[in-house]
């Protein structure tokens, strides 16, 4: 847990070093995609691991046994576009039969409201159990509107998922969606005079996409 109700900081050291070469300047675009899939992969697995199991019969070689297995346990994968791309096959790689959805958004320069161009998800949305997921909890608007986008297909369990976050983003989730879980690898310090976090990574979709 962390210090903010309802966010776990996901401080395993693989993780932690993973960030630490994903933050560096000097990291370049391929590497950059590398490092985030293998980190998504790494947070899903904190992420999923309240996911309601079944009992099950099964055989082994040896004996018959009771085991347990995800089977009545429907989730749905949200990333915010763009960036949240970036993190999607890291986190479907482990969970492959989860449906996905996209949301569309980006941040006005001027006024860092989000502004939605686009929102596509699972038919069956409100079964699931929904994980939002982008890398930068900067001001929380983008991350407040997917959430609320997610909710009001009427999905009634989110979580967010996101690699770097900053106190500012934390409280305006938590203010307009108390009941989301938040998963974060750090907690930043601030956010300077454009909205970008500091010390972050820079802009996450123009480091993912070559953009720069
Ligand atoms: C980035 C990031 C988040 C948002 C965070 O997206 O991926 O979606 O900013 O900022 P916020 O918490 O202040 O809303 P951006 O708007 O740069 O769009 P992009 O992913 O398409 O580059
Ligand atoms: N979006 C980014 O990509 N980076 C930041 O630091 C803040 C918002």
């Amino acid at each position: 847990m962390s210090e903010f109700k309802n966010v776990t900081v996901i401080d395993h050291p693989l993780v932690q070093h993973k960030l630490a070469l994903l933050r560096d300047k000097n990291t370049g675009t391929k590497d950059f995609r590398t490092l985030l899939a293998e980190l998504s992969t790494l947070m899903a697995y904190e992420v999923t691991r309240d996911l309601p199991l079944d009992e099950v019969n099964i055989e082994t070689p040896i004996a018959p046994t009771k085991a347990h297995m995800l089977i009545n346990c429907k989730v749905g994968v949200v990333p915010i576009l763009r960036a949240g791309l970036g993190m999607t096959d890291g986190i479907m790689s482990l969970i492959p039969t989860a449906k996905m959805g996209h949301i569309g958004l980006f941040r006005d320069p001027e006024t860092l409201r989000p502004v939605t161009y686009y929102c596509k998800l699972p038919a069956d949305v409100e079964e699931r159990d929904v994980i939002v997921v982008d890398p930068m909890l900067a001001t929380g608007g983008s991350a407040c509107e997917g959430i609320r986008k997610v909710k009001e297909s009427g999905c009634k369990s989110v979580k967010l998922m996101c690699l770097v976050s900053v106190p500012e983003g934390i409280r305006a989730v938590q203010e307009m969606h108390p009941d989301v879980k938040i998963y974060t690898a750090a907690i930043d310090d601030h956010l300077n005079e454009h909205g970008y976090i500091v010390p972050g990574l820079g802009d996450a979709g123009d480091r993912i996409f070559g953009t720069m």
